[in-house]
C-alpha cells in the first residue's frame, strides 16, 4: 500500500506542491530539530493560529527512528499545525507575579447581534481578557482555556472553540442550541507559562515516570529501568523494538541474564523533584490550576425559539461536535445518537464481535457492556486487574466482546511480556467484516513524551486500520479520544489536559478523510455538569456507549 493513501485528503494537494521540499525536509528533521520553517499553517487549530513552531528548546535525549518521507513530512505538519503558541520567557523570581491570575481575569458577553436577542441557531460570543497576579492585562497569548455554556436544570451543555488572540484576550464561541437560560462558564487550565514548563519537561524528562521488567531464570531474576527512549550510559541495551510496527522499546540489559529472560513489564514510579519550586507555582490548585474566571457583567443569556432568518449550518461547520440536552449527548454532524434499553443493546449486537483496545478509559465501555447486558457473561481468563486481557460471551445471541491494553508505554500493575501487544498487530490478526467492530482509543499513557512518541504510534496504528479497511471494507472503526481530568500539580506534570487536547488535535489529523468514527470524549466530558475525571462517571459513558452503538445500529 502506497504510503500517500494513509496522508490526510487536504495534504494531497500539498503534498505535490511540497513533493520538491520533501528531502529538505527530512534532512533538516534529521539533524536538527531547532530548525523553524516558515509557518506554513495547514491546519488552522483554535488555540494554536501561529506562530513558532518549535522554540529553542533543548534536544530530547529520545533519538527517534528515521521515518519515510512521507511519514517525516507528515510529522513535521503535525507539529507545525499544533504549535502551541509561545510565551515569552519571564524573569524569575517574579516569574509568578506576571502570569494570568484567573482573579484578576474577567469575560464579558458580547451584545447579540439582533439588538441583545439570541435565538436559537445563533452564535454566542464572549470576549476574555486576561491580566497578571498584579492586574494588569497580559499583553500575549498562550494560556489554556476551557469555556462551556451550560443549563443544569435543562441538562443542557455544550463546548465553546476557543481563539487565542496573541494580545492577552481570547474569544469563547459558542452555538445556542436550546432555548431558554444559557450560562457561561470560563476555566484557566494553565498560563502559557505552565505550557512552556510541560513542553520542556517533555523534551527533557520524558523518563519522569519510568517503566521497569523483571529478568528471571531459574533461581536467577535481576530488574532493570526500560523504556521508549533510555538516556545514553555505558550499560549495555536490549532492543524491544517491535520488527512489525517500528514501535521502540528498550531496557538495560541485566547483568547476569540474557534479553531473553524479561518477564514483565510495570511502572516503576516516578522521579521526585523533576521541577523546581518557582516552576511548580504556575500548577496551583485553587490558584492557577482549573479555575474559573468571573463575569465582568451578566453571565447568562436567554436564548428565544429559533429565528426566521436561518444561520444553522453556518453554526455548525468548525462548532462543537455535540451539546447535552436533558442529560443526552446529541451529535452534530450527521450521526443521530439513540438510547439503548438493554434489550435493544443485545439486538444491535446479535451476532457480533465488538473488539476493544487502548487504555483504560475504552475499558469502561467494556465493563459499562457487561453490566448493562444481563445475558453476557465476562469469561474468567484469569487476567490481572487492570491489565487484562478480557472477554465477554453472550451464547444465545453470539456476542464477543474483548478488551484489551495497547503495548507500551503502559503505565499500571505488572503485565506479562507475553500479554504486551501493539493495537497495530492485533488489527492485523483481525479478518475483519460487516459484524466485526474494532474500538480503540490511546491517549492517557503518553502525557510525560515528546508527541512523536504519540504521532508514530499512530502512524502505525493507521496503517493497520488502512489495511483491515482495505481487506473488509464493511468493517466497523470508532476511535475515541481523550477527555479531559481532575487536575492535581502530579497530574498535570505528568498527565495534563494540555497534553490530552495535542494528542486529539494529532488524532483528528490523522485519521481524517478515513472511514472512521470518533467520539469526542473531549467535549462529551467538557459539556457535562459532572466533574472532570480521567474516567468520566457512569452518565457520560452511558453517552458514549449509546454513541457507539448508534455507529454500529444505526436505525
Ligand atoms: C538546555 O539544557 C542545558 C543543560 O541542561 C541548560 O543549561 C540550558 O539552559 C538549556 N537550554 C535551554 C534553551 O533551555
Ligand atoms: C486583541 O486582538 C483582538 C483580535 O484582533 C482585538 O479584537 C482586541 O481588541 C485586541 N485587544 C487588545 C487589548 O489589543
Ligand atoms: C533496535 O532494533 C531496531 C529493529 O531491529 C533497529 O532498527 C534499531 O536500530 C535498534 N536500535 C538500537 C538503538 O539498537
Amino acid at each position: 500500500m502506497k504510503a500517500t493513501a494513509c496522508l490526510r485528503k487536504e495534504y494531497g494537494a500539498l503534498l505535490l506542491c511540497l513533493a520538491a521540499f520533501v528531502f529538505i525536509f527530512v534532512l533538516r528533521y534529521m539533524d536538527n530539530l531547532e530548525f523553524q520553517p516558515k509557518s506554513t499553517i495547514i491546519m488552522v487549530d483554535h488555540q494554536s493560529v501561529s506562530t513558532h513552531p518549535h522554540p529553542h528548546m533543548n534536544r530530547s535525549f529520545c533519538t527517534f527512528q528515521p521515518l519515510s518521507p512521507e511519514d517525516a513530512l507528515e510529522e513535521r505538519l503535525i507539529l507545525d499545525s499544533t504549535a502551541w503558541p509561545e510565551t515569552p520567557l519571564l524573569p524569575a523570581p517574579i516569574f509568578l507575579e506576571q502570569t494570568s491570575d484567573p482573579a484578576h481575569s474577567t469575560f464579558t458577553i458580547l451584545p447579540g447581534r439582533k439588538g441583545g436577542e439570541w435565538h436559537v441557531g445563533d452564535q454566542l460570543e464572549v470576549m476574555i481578557q486576561t491580566s497578571d497576579f498584579q492586574g494588569r492585562p497580559k499583553k500575549s497569548g498562550g494560556d489554556f482555556l476551557l469555556a462551556r455554556l451550560h443549563n443544569r436544570k435543562l441538562e443542557a451543555g455544550v463546548a465553546g472553540q476557543v481563539v487565542d488572540h496573541l494580545n492577552g484576550s481570547y474569544s469563547a464561541v459558542f452555538s445556542l442550541l436550546w432555548e431558554g437560560d444559557a450560562q457561561v462558564e470560563v476555566t484557566l487550565v494553565h498560563p502559557g507559562e505552565a505550557i512552556s514548563v510541560l513542553n520542556r519537561l517533555n523534551r527533557e524528562q520524558p523518563d519522569r515516570i519510568y517503566f521497569k521488567s523483571l529478568f528471571r531464570s531459574g533461581s536467577l531474576s535481576e530488574t532493570t529501568l526500560c523504556d521508549v527512549c533510555l538516556r545514553p550510559t555505558q550499560q549495555p541495551l536490549c532492543n524491544y523494538t517491535d520488527l512489525r510496527t517500528g514501535e521502540p522499546w528498550f531496557c538495560y540489559k541485566p547483568k547476569s541474564l540474557s534479553c531473553d529472560t524479561r518477564i514483565n513489564h510495570y511502572m516503576g514510579g516516578s522521579k521526585e523533584n523533576f521541577l523546581n519550586a518557582n516552576d511548580e507555582k504556575l500548577f496551583q490548585r485553587g490558584v492557577n490550576l482549573k479555575v474559573s474566571i468571573r463575569a465582568s457583567g451578566p453571565a447568562s443569556v436567554t436564548v428565544l425559539p429559533q429565528g426566521q432568518l436561518k444561520v444553522k449550518s453556518s453554526t455548525v461547520t468548525s462548532g462543537p461536535s455535540g451539546y447535552y440536552y436533558q442529560g443526552v449527548w446529541r451529535a452534530l454532524g450527521g450521526t443521530t445518537v439513540h438510547e439503548f434499553s438493554a434489550s435493544a443493546i443485545s439486538q444491535c449486537l446479535k451476532g457480533k464481535a465488538v473488539h476493544m483496545y487502548g487504555d483504560s478509559t475504552v475499558r469502561q465501555w467494556f465493563e459499562f457492556l457487561n453490566a448493562a447486558l444481563p445475558g453476557l457473561k465476562e469469561f474468567d481468563l484469569h487476567s490481572p486487574k487492570q491489565a487484562g486481557p478480557y472477554m465477554s460471551l453472550d451464547y444465545t445471541n453470539n456476542i464477543l466482546l474483548t478488551s484489551r491494553f495497547h503495548g507500551p508505554p503502559i503505565r499500571i500493575v505488572v503485565v506479562s511480556t507475553s500479554e504486551l501487544r501493539y493495537i497495530a498487530n492485533e488489527l492485523d490478526g483481525l479478518i475483519g467484516g460487516p459484524n466485526i467492530v474494532v474500538v480503540f482509543g490511546i491517549w492517557a499513557h503518553f502525557g510525560t513524551f515528546p508527541m512523536e512518541i504519540y504521532i508514530r504510534r499512530l502512524q502505525s496504528i493507521r496503517r493497520a486500520v488502512v489495511r483491515l479497511l482495505d481487506r473488509a471494507p464493511d468493517t466497523l472503526v470508532v476511535i475515541r479520544t481523550g477527555n479531559p481530568k481532575d487536575l492535581n500539580l502530579f497530574v498535570s506534570l505528568t498527565n495534563s489536559d494540555w497534553h490530552s487536547l495535542q494528542c486529539n488535535k494529532v488524532l483528528r489529523a490523522m485519521f481524517k478523510g478515513l472511514n472512521v468514527h470518533l467520539i469526542d470524549a473531549w467535549e462529551m466530558t467538557l459539556a457535562h455538569h459532572l466533574p472532570h475525571n480521567l474516567h468520566p462517571p457512569p452518565p457520560i459513558i452511558k453517552n458514549m456507549v449509546n454513541h457507539l452503538l448508534s455507529y454500529i445500529c444505526p436505525q
